[in-house]
């Protein structure tokens, strides 16, 4: 029996006849997006019988091993959307440049960034993995498309929204106007509005992070994370759970289903590179979904959709999740901030 709840497309309808704010190029913008992603979600169940698996033996511009999935996703998000007459110009993790739109009409209104494949040390065996995209307004006069125009804060995002590809397929996308959660029919091949209006709760005992580059970590962070290993006996009083699933998309839905607080943080091995987690395609859509259902993001000094991108693909410290939690991390870190300028 199917899910009653509504398809996609008419939820987007009717949020373009409602006058909600959202336009209808958008809505058919994400529209083409979603039917990457019920592709995307076809070939990677398919797996090893799809030959999708494996390295694909290239590097990306991050100086990383690329998995044949990185680069099979990457290429239908590029291809498909390469004839959009909604875009001006896409970018990706796995491209060093801006790829403009051109398909001999007149520009499209949206940028589109993504990560066409999230989490691939998990691809081979066969853990949740993603397709995460946040959608900017292009420039509106003529002229060259050039990366400088993507190098926008995450505030001015339109839209943000993930696939998660896994026990079941979703979709999850805020236009500015909350967070709604879709789960793919398989039957019928339709994304269903399944988990309306998400809400995140200000308070959780949930932690996720990779505790192997503790070490690394400044002074913050290594208190914030003793206090909570020590517990009901510690200063905070209760006891904490961990998680780490190392597929940021897994990790946010389960911050967005139950609640929780998630960090990448600053690390000191390469100062060049200030954590794990790309400004762009990773920590501004989902710092908008987070906002958008309650939560909060940020780096530990600023507010995620606040901070000014100078590069494509710079990294940067990532705390997200239960509002409550987030603000105790920054606290630590205003604190640090405030006794080393004394
Ligand atoms: P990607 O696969 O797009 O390079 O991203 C992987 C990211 C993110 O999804 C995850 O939170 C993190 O890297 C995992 O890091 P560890 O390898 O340190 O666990
Ligand atoms: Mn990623
Ligand atoms: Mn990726």
């Amino acid at each position: 029996m199917r899910n009653q709840g509504k398809f996609l497309a008419q939820f987007l309808n009717e949020k373009v006849r409602q006058d909600s704010g959202l336009e209808a190029d958008l809505a058919a913008l994400i529209g083409e997006i979603a039917t990457i992603c019920k592709s995307l979600s076809y070939a990677i169940r398919a797996g090893s019988l799809e030959g999708v698996l494996g390295t694909a033996g290239t590097e990306n511009v991050q100086g990383e091993t690329q998995q044949k999935l990185d680069v099979f996703a990457n290429e239908a998000m590029l291809d498909s959307l390469g004839v959009s007459e909604h875009l001006a110009g896409m970018a990706s993790e796995e491209l060093t440049d801006i790829h403009p739109v051109s398909a001999g009409h007149s520009r499209g209104r949206y940028l589109l960034i993504f990560d066409p494949l999230d989490g691939s040390s998990n691809i081979d065996v066969n853990v949740s993995v993603g397709t995460i995209f946040s959608v900017l307004p292009a420039p509106s006069g003529g002229g060259e498309l050039t990366a400088q125009h993507f190098l926008q804060p995450g505030r001015e995002q339109v839209c943000a929204g993930y696939a998660l590809y896994g026990p079941s397929t979703m979709l999850v996308l805020t236009t500015g106007s909350g967070v709604d959660a879709f789960t793919l029919d398989p039957r019928v091949g339709e994304f269903v509005l399944t988990h309306p209006q998400r809400q995140i709760p200000a308070d959780t005992r949930e932690f996720a992070v990779n505790m192997s580059n503790q070490r690394f970590w400044e002074p913050p962070m290594q208190r914030y994370i003793k206090e909570c290993l020590e517990g009901s006996t510690g200063p905070r009083g209760k006891d904490f759970n961990m998680r780490w699933v190392a597929s940021m998309v897994a990790e946010v839905h389960r911050v967005l289903s139950r609640g929780g607080i998630f960090m990448y943080p600053y690390d000191s091995r390469e100062p060049g590179r200030p954590g794990r987690l790309r400004l762009m395609y990773e920590a501004s859509p989902m710092a908008m979904l987070v906002e958008q259902a309650g939560g909060s993001a940020s780096t530990g000094y600023k507010r995620m959709l606040d901070v000014q991108p100078d590069d494509l693909h710079q990294r940067v410290p990532v705390i997200l999740g239960s509002r409550n939690e987030v603000a105790q991390v920054i606290s630590y870190h205003t604190q640090a901030a405030a006794e080393a300028a004394n």
